[in-house]
């Protein structure tokens, strides 16, 4: 038995904002807060949105302070400014940051009440205003999941909160919006997205449905994420990008992750390391760990990355998928954490602490090989470098 939740509309495809108006009129929505950042302010891209908007007679109220790893105090903050606006929408509008700010603030609108009290193991399901995502990277699949994470700045804890309240109404995923985007950006938010898929793909909780979509969007990324982040105007390997982060979100909401990303968020939660990134620092090891507990599964990936024949042995399959996870961090100039500044001493010293907040996220249960704690600190252990 699987149960699938998905988007109500997802519009996709270039120049899928323009039909932002249309979706939001199949949903009786016409005032919608805008939930950005900074630099999408100073980029134009806001104003291109609010246009779109405007063009259809709807006027948009902007909040634009989201931060990288949205924090208590400024979900707290866009939801005292989405409170006064009178507005029956939230548009989550940039990457994971401002879709998890839209979504935090979408489920409290109706029923303010302490953040913490949606941290996993809860569940918000009873919807608050509608949520509509319109990413502009291919990495989270946020606008496809019924996930957030907000981080909580006083016990530096990222997190995480499911249900159905945090699945957006409306998703708009338009490649567009991710032209040009800079090396490092496509490459962490990249290959976040190819953890979602490998790992929605080997988790406890895969079904039918989200195999097929974590199978597509593994044979959408891994060919083109090189591509992407060396010609970031290629039309095709930015649509190929986009797609794949969608269906890797879809398989991941309907499958969960699992120890890359239990391990990760600590990770980004006490260094402040792009969660793309800590994953990628992850992702070589832990497969490397959970293999022989789902030889198949990692086999499936490795074919399905396009890095092993069909008819290849799943052994030498799996062989070379961890040829390939490592030669991608490489060619990604993806740091270990040690070369990423951080210092040896304070990372040995919050090991136990990272591994604690690991195992609490619930998302290590999901892997198919359970990591002991002492397992996960040498994990940490490791990577480090
Ligand atoms: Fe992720």
């Amino acid at each position: 038995m699987a149960t699938i939740n998905l988007p109500r509309i997802i519009r996709i495809g270039g120049g899928a904002l323009a039909e932002l108006p249309e979706a939001m009129a199949q949903c009786g929505l016409k005032r919608p807060f805008v939930v950005t950042d900074g630099f999408l302010v100073q980029s134009g891209m806001v104003a291109q949105l609010v246009a779109v908007l405007e063009a259809a007679g709807l006027t948009a109220q902007v909040f634009a302070e989201t931060v990288p790893d949205p924090t208590v105090a400024v979900v707290e903050q866009a939801l005292e400014s989405l409170r006064w606006s009178g507005s029956d929408c939230v548009i989550g509008f940039g990457g994971g940051s401002p879709i998890d700010t839209a979504k935090a603030i979408a489920a409290l609108a109706l029923d303010p009440r302490p953040i913490p009290v949606m941290k996993a193991p809860a569940m918000t399901d009873v919807p608050g205003l509608p949520v509509i995502a319109v990413p502009t990277t291919a990495g989270t699949g946020s606008e496809a999941t019924r996930f957030t994470i907000v981080t909580d700045e006083a016990s530096q804890e990222k997190m995480l909160c499911a249900g159905l309240a945090f699945l957006p109404t409306i998703a708009i995923v338009d490649f567009e919006l991710t032209m040009g985007k800079p090396a490092r950006l496509t490459a962490d938010t990249g290959i976040d997205s190819l953890t979602h898929a490998i790992e929605a793909y080997v988790s406890r909780r895969a079904n039918a449905f989200s195999d097929a979509m974590a199978l597509s969007a593994m044979k959408l990324i891994a060919p083109n994420i090189r591509t992407a982040c060396a010609a970031p105007d290629n039309r095709a390997a930015r649509e190929a990008m986009m797609v794949g982060a969608h269906h890797a979100g879809i398989a991941f909401s309907n499958a969960s992750v699992a120890l890359v990303h239990g391990m990760s968020r600590p990770i980004g939660a006490f260094f402040h390391v792009p969660h793309g990134l800590s994953n990628a620092m992850l992702l070589p090891a832990v497969t490397a760990f959970s293999a022989p507990s789902a030889l198949g599964r990692y086999a499936d990936c490795a074919r399905a990355m396009g890095v092993a024949h069909q008819d290849e042995g799943d052994q030498a399959a799996v062989a070379r998928l961890l040829e390939e996870l490592a030669a991608l961090n490489a060619d990604l100039s993806v740091p270990t954490p040690r070369s990423h500044g951080i210092s040896a001493a304070q990372w040995d010293e919050l090991v136990p602490e990272m591994a604690r907040q690991a195992v609490a996220s619930g998302s290590p249960a999901n892997n198919p090989r359970v990591a002991a704690l002492d397992e996960i600190e040498a994990l940490y252990g490791e990577v480090f470098g």
